[in-house]
């Protein structure tokens, strides 16, 4: 099968990675790099890492970038664990000029949906699909027959008076050294409040915890059948990568 070369870079509160992707079989193309995300994360200290990136790789084509936040034509209008100057900017355009590359910018959530709707767990899935990444935050990208429908930022739904992200991120059970299993409690009261107002046909787990789906994912209780994400933490970087590739704007 012959290589189809891509480039994503992911965005997140405490690390930004980057990679060529092969985006015939949706996987890595080469050993990513990951560097630590600037403190305070302002635009300018983001965009110069991103840019080292891709000098890293000598990369000159379109590259997609996903960010924890609201996206809509370029503009960020959230910033939830980046610096609040994020808010209002034109990210696509910033990062353009760094890196002087085509740049399609896009919620990383969403990004990970993309990958897993064409390379993993959502593959050829039609219906209501919903995608939650479970890490600093809860991100969500909901897919209705393939089609996505970006930026439905569902961690920040209120359940029982408190933000869902703040009680059932990946986050929370490492800050409160919970058990999978309390953990898993707090994570299906969330899926219940989700499938009563969205009815998705199938969830897929995903974010950097994925990778331990079989210590919490059988654990939980719903009725919406849920499975992990099978592109675990690279599913950002290669949604990005195809995202840009397409010219996917929003
Ligand atoms: C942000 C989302 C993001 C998610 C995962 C949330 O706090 O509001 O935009 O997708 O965290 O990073």
């Amino acid at each position: 099968m012959a290589r189809t070369p891509g480039f994503g870079v992911d965005v997140g509160g405490s690390g930004i990675k980057g990679c060529t992707v092969d985006l015939r079989s949706g996987s890595l193309d080469d050993e990513r790099v990951r560097i630590l995300t600037p403190q305070p994360a302002t635009p300018i200290a983001v965009a110069e890492v991103v840019a080292t990136i891709t000098g890293e790789f000598g990369w000159h084509g379109p590259m997609g970038v996903t960010l924890p936040s609201v996206i809509k034509r370029g503009i960020t209008y959230t910033a939830a664990h980046l610096d609040p100057s994020w808010k209002g900017l034109n990210a696509k355009s910033l990062l353009s000029e760094y890196c002087q590359v085509p740049v399609v910018v896009l919620n990383d959530a969403d990004a990970a949906g993309l990958a897993e709707m064409r390379f993993g767990a959502g593959r050829d899935s039609d219906g209501v699909v919903l995608l939650l990444t479970f890490g600093t935050g809860i991100g969500s990208a909901l897919f209705v027959d393939g089609e996505l429908v970006p930026n439905t930022e569902l961690g920040h739904l209120q359940i029982d008076g408190i933000e869902a992200e703040v009680r059932a991120a990946a986050s929370a059970r490492e800050d409160e050294k919970l058990s999978w299993a309390d953990w898993a409690v707090r994570v299906s009261r969330y899926l219940q409040v989700l499938e009563n107002l969205l009815w998705p046909d199938l969830i897929i787990a995903g974010g950097g915890v994925s990778k331990k789906a079989d210590k919490w994912v059988h654990l939980l209780e719903c009725r919406t059948p849920v499975v992990a994400a099978a592109l675990r933490n690279d599913a950002g970087i290669v949604g990005a990568a195809a995202a840009a590739a397409e010219g996917r704007v929003r």
